[in-house]
């Protein structure tokens, strides 16, 4: 039954032209941020883990900004803009044009739930396929279902209709079974509703959810797939909710790591990023924040207090300390970075010792360049070492405490800035 995806024809539309009034904010609600990573990325990347990369995000608020980040992060992406956000429906129906021979299956999802998984899209798509349904929307049971557009199913639990809440009868209200905002479609097949949207409801606006009774009026196929882990839907529209989604993403990749042999001495206290991932046996001590994309060996030890702003590759048994921040470097193994020092692209080798307060002078204000450090396999180097880049210390090289180090260091030879001690006799009587 379970086909390999990634050779399934599978586009996602996703909706991000509503303004997210309630985040109170110039920037667009789906460029705010979880793990230096937008939300909307975060949704994407779901969708790229399936093997759908051509995807259509619909912009409108601040949609320059949103096409922007798309082009430049998710380049196989298009933006179309909805000028005048007049419901969902209409933001779908902005695609038409772009899918018009599109012969495959549509997901349509919101741009704010940075929570949702590769993992529950494909089981999705799956049971969309395993049912032969044309229209499969993804529900999941809320304790408090209230805000939510309510899933009405009838006597034999074949889904009728989604009736938002605001069009609730009290009967409906109480329906804890909600309407996540994602749906998958045949779309060559159910395309024609975009041409017959209306918006007699409530709000007068087009709604997409009215898709499900059409099909059903029409004589097309629909079903709901209930998803197993209800906070993936949990949708972004306030700081209070970008600060929950945070920490459920982090908890849950902290829980993984755990499972695949990782120690996190402290879960509460340590906060990585999702697309880190972790050798087994390394431990991670306490407030340690690990953002952005990094790889990190076996045997590590991290932390306390180690930052680490992404881009980095740890080998094995490497130990980074106290108050060590580290940026786009690697790190050979058996290397010790123990204490109060800033490491940014560098190229660190294996035996390397990095005593406390050494720093590499990577970026040059004035140039706005970022240049490079290599240290060689073997080399040590003294505390408080200003290492200006760029700048490279050979195999074995030894730098003296305090030096300031302008010019490249031979391998087996000492670097040494550092101005003779005096010594005045008795010249404290
Ligand atoms: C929608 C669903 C509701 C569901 C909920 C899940 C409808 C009518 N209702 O309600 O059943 O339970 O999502 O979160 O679809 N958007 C546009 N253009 C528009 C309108 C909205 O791009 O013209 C985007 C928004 O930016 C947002 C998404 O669509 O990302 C959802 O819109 P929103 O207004 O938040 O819908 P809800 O009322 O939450
Ligand atoms: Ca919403």
């Amino acid at each position: 039954m379970s086909q390999n995806l990634l050779s399934e024809n599978v586009k996602a539309v996703i909706l991000a032209a509503g303004k997210g009034t309630r985040m109170k904010s110039q920037k667009p609600k789906v460029l705010h941020e979880i793990f230096n990573k937008p939300l909307v990325s975060w949704v994407l990347s779901a969708c790229e883990n399936i093997g759908a990369f051509e995807n259509i995000v619909i912009v409108g608020h601040k949609g320059e900004d949103v096409q922007d980040f798309i082009n430049k992060n998710h380049p196989k992406s298009s933006c179309v803009f909805q000028r005048e956000q007049l419901g969902t429906g209409h933001a779908v129906s902005m695609a038409k044009e772009n899918l018009k021979d599109f012969n495959g299956l549509v997901l349509i999802l919101n741009g704010d739930i940075p929570l949702i998984t590769a993992e529950s899209l494909k089981k999705f798509i799956e049971f969309h396929k395993s049912n032969k349904s044309d229209v499969t929307i993804m529900s999941a049971v809320f304790d408090n279902p209230a805000g939510y557009g309510r899933i009405v199913r009838d006597k034999e639990s074949n889904v009728k209709e989604i009736v938002e809440q605001k069009d609730c009868t009290p009967e409906q209200n109480k329906i804890q079974e909600i309407n996540t905002g994602t749906y998958c479609l045949d779309w060559q097949k159910v395309k024609r509703f975009f041409d017959e949207l209306k918006n007699n409801n409530s709000q007068n606006e087009y709604y997409v959810t009215d898709i499900i009774a059409w099909a059903n009026e029409n004589a097309f196929k629909t079903a709901a797939y209930v998803l197993e882990n209800s906070n993936e839907s949990f949708g972004i529209n306030s700081r209070p909710q970008l600060a929950e989604a945070f920490k459920i993403m982090n908890l849950r990749h902290l829980n993984k790591l755990m499972d695949e042999g990782v120690t996190i001495v402290s879960p509460e206290n340590t906060e990585i990023s999702p697309e880190t991932i972790i050798g087994e046996d390394t431990v991670i001590f306490p407030h340690t924040f690990i953002n952005g994309k990094n790889e990190i060996g076996k045997n590590c030890k991290i932390g306390p207090f180690s930052h680490l702003r992404g881009d980095c590759t740890i080998e094995d048994f490497v130990k980074i300390g106290n108050f060590v921040e580290l940026k786009k470097s690697h790190v050979k193994s058996h290397t010790n970075i123990s204490h109060l020092s800033y490491i940014g692209d560098t190229e660190v080798g294996a035996n390397v010792n990095i005593g406390a307060g050494t720093i590499t002078a990577n970026y040059n204000s004035m140039t706005k360049a970022k240049n490079k450090t290599t240290i060689k396999n073997g080399a040590s180097i003294g505390s408080n070492a200003v290492l200006v880049a760029p700048v490279e210390l050979g195999e074995n090289a030894f730098i003296a405490a305090g030096s300031v180090i302008t010019k490249d260091v031979g391998a087996n030879a000492l670097g040494l800035t550092r101005s003779p001690q005096k010594e005045i006799k008795n010249y404290v009587k």
